[in-house]
């Protein structure tokens, strides 16, 4: 099967790994002391965290992809070329499943998603990868 590919830069996929690793100090994690740091890229060049915020009432905890992206839309952007995701352990782990309804709501199956393992190394996928099927915005009739 065909690896997916990517449109960014070596500077942009440098500025997003960095800052998605970065963002796992900015995690709130005492539950299960597992940090994750995300960071997104819009089309327009900006950069936007998030880290995992958990909670004493646990299942209330939000994820860094959430918060990620929850950052850039209060800011006015809906369109992105990319996310990062950062975990310390190996290999890379990859976005749970609200956090894939939530991203695709503003990313098309081609999205690229880098998931980096706690030794800085990554995986790419892509959001048609990991919601196939996917339920959207588009299947809406009103
Ligand atoms: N977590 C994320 O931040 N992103 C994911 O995609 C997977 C899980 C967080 C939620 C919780 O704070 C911790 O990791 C352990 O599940």
């Amino acid at each position: 099967m065909a690896s997916p590919t990517h449109q960014l830069s070596t500077r942009e996929l440098e500025a997003l790994s960095s800052k998605a690793i970065t963002a796992k100090d900015t995690a709130y994690c005492p539950y299960s002391k597992f940090r994750v740091g995300a960071c997104v890229l819009t089309q327009s060049g900006e950069y936007f965290l998030g880290a995992n915020v958990e909670n004493a009432s646990y299942p209330v905890g939000t994820c860094a992809e959430r918060v990620a992206f929850g950052n850039a839309v209060v800011a006015g952007h809906r369109d992105f070329k990319a996310i990062a995701v950062a975990t310390d352990i190996k290999p890379a782990a990859s976005p749970c499943g609200m956090c894939r309804q939530f991203m695709s709501e503003f990313t098309s199956p081609s999205f690229p998603v880098f998931m980096y393992d706690g030794e800085g190394n990554h995986t790419l996928t892509t959001m048609g990868k990991l919601l196939p099927h996917s339920f959207g915005p588009g299947d809406f009739t009103h």
